[in-house]
């Protein structure tokens, strides 16, 4: 393991725009550099690096990050891989933490397997190209499926004869372990005699996103039902069915460029579509998606398609694991084959170009397809419309995004021929239970009171459209950009005169903030803001460069998206209100009063309407003066801020 020395040398080190402009060609456009974003297509340069910042931002497709995230984005290294490679570039030694003993025991005993992985594959693909038996059945069996050579090599295809043993005395000859092969499950043991596990078999070998080979797939070349069609790796140390996806060491760089990951069942969808050059597509092997699975892809891509053969009962089987998808926060689609046929055959029985056709033509999103698929079952029998209606609000309920989750209400609504605030309302109620559970179980484990705040952040999240949050994130993005700065402010000394004295802006807004009560909503800003107060209370400066390094990728995000901004603040500022203020700090200092007036104005609003909500369901008269109370009161603050808030801005 790397020690946290070397990885902060590197940091230290690594000079975003160098680093960047070994891959991008950059110009310089004032403070930063610009180019073609390497991560979508695009004429005009939209790619910024900020040297001073230490960060890249796309702005046409939102990608952004420190040099190490670029490097894992566009060389697809791990955390790790990113880190060596910065290391040897700027000649910075590595110290490696010692390894207990047992760490070093599962490194040497995954290697081992590797290892062995790979001894095998080369013996499988050279029995299929050189041997008599793989050359006369494996090599036939895969001309027959349509395969040329080209692809063979490239998927590294092999073939086990019949015999034996034959495998299994060979890599015990050069050395392999008994143990090891039974690990692996190349070899079997009977009577304590080894055997091969796949035999007169072709085989598929399966490489992690980096290329080396987990496991492999064995496919067997009768047609007999009773025998199994594949023989899969058991699992082991590195072969997790659970996280792998067959083929996305060989579709990466495409689902990158294509930013959409084709999904299909089988190995054999997979080569096929490669071979027809359509290359960001990877198998789940039969299986519904694991979580695992779906984040290994959004590392590449927010897009899947789901490719189906045309078997509607397989597809409504398939609903529940694509609702994980929708869960995750990718965007999913589907493309449904032919009745009885499968991406594989379509190949077989297309050119490519009509391949291609098909799936961009046949492309319907998930919800909308879910949708027509179960209205045509149930019609217009209004009992099963109801149940119709719940399932396809729970799907959108789970769409984390609430602008994607609106998008879709409105277009199920109208499918569904019903209104959308009903749909509305359901999926509210569904999303509330969801909440109200995970709150529970929460409250089971930890033992913490039930009413937390983030009950009321639920319901004002739902509710509203949250320009609250948009007024925070304005707010944060103020003492990330100026809080070490200092304005000038009116107060009085110890013998009553009027002095003039400097603030700090993170002082004047956390301690304002804080005066309030006021808690932020929006739980990334919350961290912050919490990570800021606490270095104010302890007088120390949180520079920009902790949050866009930050572990947690939220903020760090937010960091990102929040200070790239295209504009920089003072034009915005200057051309929104057509006035020149002479002195930079005359401005910071309408901005910052700006901003955190607006941004409470915008609370007080929120409070008033909650406020007359709980009036209007409560059924005592009594209670009532307490809410006009607080009514009055929050509009008392409310016009006071208004009235502050029109002295600054100049209209
Ligand atoms: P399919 O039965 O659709 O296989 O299973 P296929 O890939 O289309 O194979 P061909 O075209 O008949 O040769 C889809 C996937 O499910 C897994 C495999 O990963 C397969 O590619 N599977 C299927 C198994 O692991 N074991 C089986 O017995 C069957
Ligand atoms: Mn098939």
């Amino acid at each position: 393991m790397i020690t946290q020395d070397t990885i902060s040398k590197i940091f230290d080190a690594a000079k975003v725009d160098e680093v960047i402009g070994d891959f991008v060609k950059l110009r310089r456009r004032g403070t930063n550099l610009l180019g073609l974003c390497p991560f979508h297509d695009e004429k005009t340069p939209s790619f910024s690096v900020s040297p001073s910042k230490g960060i890249f931002k796309c702005f046409g497709c939102g990608k952004g990050g420190n040099a190490v995230n670029f490097l894992m984005e566009h060389e697809h290294y791990t955390y790790p891989e990113a880190l060596r490679y910065l290391a040897k570039k700027y000649n910075i030694e590595i110290e490696e933490k010692e390894l207990t003993e047992e760490d070093k025991k599962e490194e040497s005993e995954k290697d081992a397997l590797f290892l062995l992985n790979s001894f095998a594959q080369k013996y499988f693909h050279e029995k299929l190209l050189e041997s008599e038996e793989g050359k006369a059945i494996g090599i036939t069996y895969f001309k027959e499926r349509g395969y040329d050579k080209e692809t063979i090599i490239k998927f590294g295809l092999g073939y086990n004869p019949g015999k034996w043993d034959d495998f299994a005395r060979y890599a015990l000859n050069n050395g392999y372990k008994k143990d090891h092969l039974l690990k692996s499950s190349l070899a079997k043991s009977k009577d304590s005699q080894l055997y091969d596990t796949f035999r007169g078999r072709v085989i598929f070998p399966i490489q992690n996103i980096s290329g080396r080979i987990l496991g492999f797939g064995a496919r067997t070349l009768s047609s007999e039902k009773k025998i199994p069609k594949y023989i899969n790796s058991a699992e082991s140390e590195i072969y997790k069915k659970s996280k792998i996806l067959y083929g996305i060491f060989f579709a990466k760089s495409s689902i990158v460029s294509n930013d959409n990951c084709y999904i299909s069942e089988g190995y054999t969808d997979v080569i096929s579509l490669h071979q027809a050059g359509i290359e960001n597509v990877v198998a789940s092997s039969g299986t519904s998606l694991t979580k695992e699975q779906i984040k290994l892809i959004s590392r590449y891509t927010n897009n899947v398609t789901l490719l189906f053969d045309g078997d509607p009962a397989g597809i409504k089987a398939a609903f529940r694991g694509i609702d994980l998808i929708l869960e995750e926060g990718l965007n999913v689609k589907i493309v449904l084959f032919p009745e009885g046929e499968d991406p594989d055959n379509y190949c077989r029985n297309h050119r490519a170009a009509e391949v291609k056709e098909f799936i961009e033509n046949n492309a319907h999103d998930f919800i909308t397809f879910k949708t027509n698929l179960l209205l045509e079952e149930t019609g217009h029998d209004p009992v099963k419309k109801a149940g119709l209606i719940k399932e396809i609000a729970n799907s959108i309920a789970l769409i984390p995004d609430n602008i994607a989750r609106s998008i879709y209400i409105q277009k199920c609504s109208t499918l569904l021929e019903i209104e959308e605030k009903l749909l509305y309302a359901e999926i509210n109620k569904i999303r509330k239970h969801k909440f109200f559970k995970k709150q529970q179980e929460r409250t089971q484990q930890q033992n913490i009171p039930e009413e937390t705040t983030e009950t009321k952040q639920f319901d004002n999240e739902i509710v509203s459209e949250n320009s609250v949050e948009i007024k925070e994130k304005e707010l944060v993005r103020i003492m990330l950009a100026y809080g070490d700065k200092d304005i000038m402010l009116d107060a009085v000394n110890e013998d009553n005169k009027p002095v003039v004295v400097p603030y700090n802006v993170r002082k004047i807004i956390v301690e304002d903030i804080e005066n309030d009560n006021i808690e932020l909503e929006n739980t990334v800003c919350n961290k912050i803001f919490k990570e800021l107060k606490e270095a104010n209370d302890k007088n120390e400066i949180l520079s920009e460069k902790h949050f866009f390094n930050h572990e947690d990728e939220e903020i760090k995000q937010l960091t990102i998206d929040l200070l790239s901004s295209k504009y920089n603040l003072s034009k915005k500022w200057e051309s929104r209100h057509n006035i020149i203020v002479s002195n930079e700090e005359e401005l910071l200092k309408k901005i910052v009063f700006e901003v955190l007036y607006d941004f409470k104005m915008q609370k007080l609003d929120k409070m008033i309407l909650d406020n007359q909500k709980k009036m209007k369901e409560e059924a005592a008269e009594e209670s009532k003066i307490e809410y006009l109370k607080t009514d009055k009161s929050l509009k008392d603050k409310r016009s006071y801020f208004a009235r502050e808030l029109s002295r600054i801005v100049i209209k």
